[in-house]
């Protein structure tokens, strides 16, 4: 190994440690290592030696390529661990400071409302159905006892479809819920064919052309169907007032039913619930008839019309049952004080945040049905 070339090994290494940066530690790489770099000509030198030449000079080579390709590692990694310490120093972290905040997203009164629904109902024992909001008119209406030309069906503002219906007719945007109680008897008697009890709300949307501060075209509707052997007015009064009393969490709710008439029930009953005027607001509670009270119109009800049980396959000198459909928009609006039902419609995400709820506290009935029972 000649002096000149421990000397440059020498000199790169001094100069290696006056490097002040990643860049100027590449330039001496290159110099000594890269394709024309001094030790890579001396490398390239063994290949015209004489394999005794060879032998002799080859591990001096070799061992001068390791040293600078070690000492270049090591002051790379010097250089880097420097720069991450200065970095650390001067960098600084607030944990204090505010997040930034992401969207949340809220649930809407009309789901909060359908959930405790379902809870309380689920409650009694009953189930939830369900049917299609694209409905034949034989459900929606001629198989309720409203068949064609029946006054009733003019009541309802429908939205018709140009399409004929399976059973003739015409297909509609259903107008109320209660197709889903033919639909849940004729699957009771197919599943049954002698009959068997049913248990059932059932939640969704219903349709009319219709719109104003009470009405919206789109809305939606509970509707609720009892059937056994022996159900009487009786069952149907004390399964409202038990809703009611669980949905607006007081036991101060006094009900009055008024006779009144839908094709689907007889006898039909209407059911108002007595209120109080406070500050100028309805605050439910109390008989309607006490002085400062008033009735309010709630839901409409009644027993089933033999000729919707027989309709829908059922013998109804076997079985009875009571029916009953209620406005969710309408209990949300008075369970918890908004006054325009378009709103609940508009989209307008303002007044999701101020009347959602949040997807940890529902639903929020603080006490289930017969908690105080
Ligand atoms: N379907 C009726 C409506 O939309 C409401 C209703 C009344 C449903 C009486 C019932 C009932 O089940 O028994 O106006």
């Amino acid at each position: 190994m000649s002096t000149e070339n421990t000397q440059k090994v020498t000199e790169t290494l001094a100069r290696l440690a006056d490097a002040a940066d990643a860049d100027a530690v590449e330039a001496i790489r290159i110099e000594a290592l890269g394709k024309q770099g001094w030790i890579s000509a001396l490398l390239k030198t063994l290949g015209k030696m004489t394999p005794e030449e060879r032998q002799e000079q080859a591990p001096a080579i070799q061992a001068m390529r390791a040293q600078v390709a070690d000492a270049i590692a090591a002051r790379k990694a010097e250089l880097e661990a420097a720069e991450l310490e200065a970095r650390l120093a001067t960098e600084t972290l607030d944990l204090t400071l505010p997040a930034p905040t992401s969207p949340k997203g809220s649930v809407h009164p009309v789901s909060q409302v359908m959930d405790e629904l379902a809870e309380i109902f689920a409650d009694l024992g009953f189930a939830v159905a369900t049917g299609p909001e694209i409905e034949d008119d034989w459900y929606n209406f001629s198989a309720l006892n409203m068949p064609e030309s029946h006054p009733a069906r003019a009541m309802h503002d429908t939205f018709y479809f140009p399409d004929t219906a399976p059973k003739g007719g015409k297909m509609l945007l259903r107008t109320h819920t209660s197709p889903v109680q033919v639909r849940t008897m004729l699957d009771t008697v197919k599943r049954n064919p002698g009959g068997a009890p049913v248990r059932i709300i059932a939640p969704g949307r219903v349709y009319r052309s219709d719109s104003d501060a009470t009405h919206t075209p789109m809305f939606h509707q509970v509707e609720g169907l009892v059937i056994d052997k022996d159900i009487h007015l009786g069952h149907l009064k004390w399964t409202l007032e038990t809703f009611l009393k669980a949905f607006f969490e007081t036991e101060d709710i006094v009900l009055r039913l008024r006779p009144s008439y839908f094709p689907f029930t007889e006898p039909s009953v209407e059911v108002d619930v007595g209120f109080e005027i406070v500050d100028g607001k309805r605050v439910l509670g109390g008989s309607g008839d006490a002085p400062g009270h008033g009735w309010m119109e709630l839901l409409g009800s009644g027993m089933v019309n033999r000729r919707v049980i027989e309709m829908s396959g059922l013998d109804p000198d076997e079985w009875q049952g009571f029916a009953f459909g209620v406005g969710v928009d309408r209990l949300a609006m008075l369970k918890y004080g908004m006054d325009d039902l378009r709103a609940f419609f508009d989209g307008d995400t303002r007044w999701l945040n101020h009347y959602g709820f949040s997807h940890l506290d529902q639903p929020t009935l603080s006490a289930g049905v017969g908690a105080k029972a």
